[in-house]
């Protein structure tokens, strides 16, 4: 979907358009911007009870009563975890016009606020007979304008493949989408499709997305210098998660259409990567299916032989993800990547455990917790280690097969980052359990998909982060 940029250079401003300026005040620094008011706006400021609350909006009038300034209020700075995303809160109230940041708390840069305006003027429009025109912000001459527009697109792609309903979005209009970015920057894409993924060996993948109306896949894209150092990301795509044969309730499955959310991260960060022009060689995987249920869906009780060569009886049809995702990593490890990244909405106990804002996540190289999280949250894009606990192996022992695929109740994110890790094969290898959905808004994440770590991820991997050694000693 292509739609219209919410940001820009000075000299794409039409001639004769206004640019309203715009303060984000925090409290402390309230004094000196109605200083620098007109003594009408100042007043006006005033008796609409502006004191630079959290989201606080006041449009200030110039003396023909047209909007001459807009005040945004960020709260206390110790009390902030929106800092420059905030943007994103005005940017989503707004519609239509030019804007520029005239004055922002110190501990603000500008990068990040373009981003988070950007982020704020997300849609989903796709259904829409009328759509809302963006409010454009206009960018002071130094700022790398490409970084913004590159991060607020990547997101916009990423939340319009997960928004999109799973009856225009299975998995050949997935494929599609993939192959679309592919084209974009020359790219190369391939994929297996239906039996030949029994032919290929990826019996996982076919088993869990046999019974569906369109054929399960796994689609590869591949991108960049073959001498730079190589990056696997990996991208859970089950365009609709009935369950299986173990099938959802109601509202276990009302928001199943998300649960690609996976593989549009991986795409997300890949559009990025290659954006940018990163030294990386990209391979990025994504294992798609529709877990479905029809007479030849597979079954509690069967027991599926894998591409790593282990056997996975299969205790609930609904722990699918990482099925289809142990299969993809195998095949991702076979190309001997310097570090492999997966994304997957594999859990609901992920979301039990840290709710739909930080992605736990998971890593055999537990000394890039540590890197990843700061890079993560200066991008105002935060995430969480969380530990794959050794001993909760035990919790996916078969007494019939190499292992099962679930774990029970207990620490269901970490059994489920386990199973994972014994297709990574002891390469350095990353696990995001994202929720991929907002429920409620938020300054820059509108109501609905939403992607996460991506941002973070790319300004780890930008600053050299597949340069690290990745043979730290293991602590854990
Ligand atoms: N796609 C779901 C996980 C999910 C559910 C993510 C709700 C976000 C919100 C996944 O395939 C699933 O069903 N997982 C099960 C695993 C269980 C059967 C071991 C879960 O989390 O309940
Ligand atoms: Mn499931
Ligand atoms: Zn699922």
């Amino acid at each position: 979907m292509t739609r219209s940029p919410a940001t820009c250079r000075p000299a794409d401003v039409p001639d004769g358009e206004t640019v309203v300026p715009v303060h984000a005040v925090r409290p402390e620094g309230l004094d000196a911007i109605r200083a620098g008011l007109t003594e009408v706006q100042s007043a006006f400021a005033e008796a609409n009870g502006f004191a630079a609350e959290p989201g606080q909006i006041v449009m200030l009038p110039g003396e023909t009563g047209k909007v001459a300034g807009v005040l945004l209020g960020c709260g206390p700075a110790d009390a902030d975890h929106d800092r420059e995303i905030r943007m994103g809160h005005l940017a989503s109230r707004l519609t239509g016009g030019h804007y520029r940041l005239a004055s922002a708390p110190s501990d603000w840069t500008d990068r990040l606020a373009a981003i988070g305006w950007g982020l704020g003027t997300y849609r989903f429009t796709r259904y829409l007979k009328e759509t809302p025109d963006v409010p454009v912000l206009v960018l002071d001459g130094d700022l790398d304008a490409r970084a913004v527009r590159d991060a607020v697109e990547a997101t916009a792609l990423g939340r319009d493949l997960i928004n999109t309903p799973a009856g225009d979005m299975g998995p050949e209009a997935l494929h599609a989408a993939a192959q679309d970015l592919a084209d974009a920057h020359g790219a190369t894409l391939s994929a297996v499709i239906g039996t030949e993924l029994l032919d290929r060996n990826y019996p996982m993948i076919h088993a869990v997305g046999r019974a569906a109306h369109e054929d399960p896949r796994l689609v590869e894209l591949e991108w960049g210098d073959p001498d730079h150092p190589r990056l696997a990301v990996v991208g859970k795509g089950i365009t609709f998660d009935t369950g299986g044969v173990n099938m959802k309730g109601a509202s276990g499955a009302r928001l199943m259409k998300k649960d690609m959310g996976g593989a549009a991260h991986a795409l997300a960060l890949s559009a990025m990567i290659m954006a940018a022009r990163l030294p990386i060689r990209l391979h990025c995987l994504l294992a798609i299916a529709e877990n479905a249920v029809s007479a030849n869906a597979y079954r509690p009780g069967d027991i599926l032989p894998s591409r790593a060569g282990l056997s996975v009886e299969i205790d609930n049809t609904d722990a699918e993800g990482r099925l289809v995702l142990g299969d993809a990593l195998a095949k991702a490890t076979e190309s001997d990547p310097v570090l492999m990244i997966d994304f997957a909405t594999l859990t609901g106990a992920a979301r039990v455990a840290l709710g739909p804002q930080l992605p736990p996540f998971f890593t055999n190289r537990p000394h890039l917790h540590d890197p990843v999280s700061r890079h993560c949250l200066g991008e105002r894009d935060p995430v969480w280690p969380m530990p794959l606990w050794q001993p909760y192996h035990s919790m996916l022992r078969s007494p019939i097969a190499d292992m099962k695929n679930s774990g029970g109740s207990f620490a269901g994110a970490v059994t489920a980052a386990l199973f994972l890790e014994k297709f990574a094969d002891d390469r350095p290898w990353m696990h995001f359990d994202v929720y991929g959905w907002n429920p409620t808004v938020r300054p820059g994440h509108p109501k609905g998909a939403d992607i996460y770590a991506v941002r973070g991820l790319f300004a780890w991997l930008a600053s050299g982060g597949l340069n690290t050694p990745m043979e730290q000693p293991d602590t854990r």
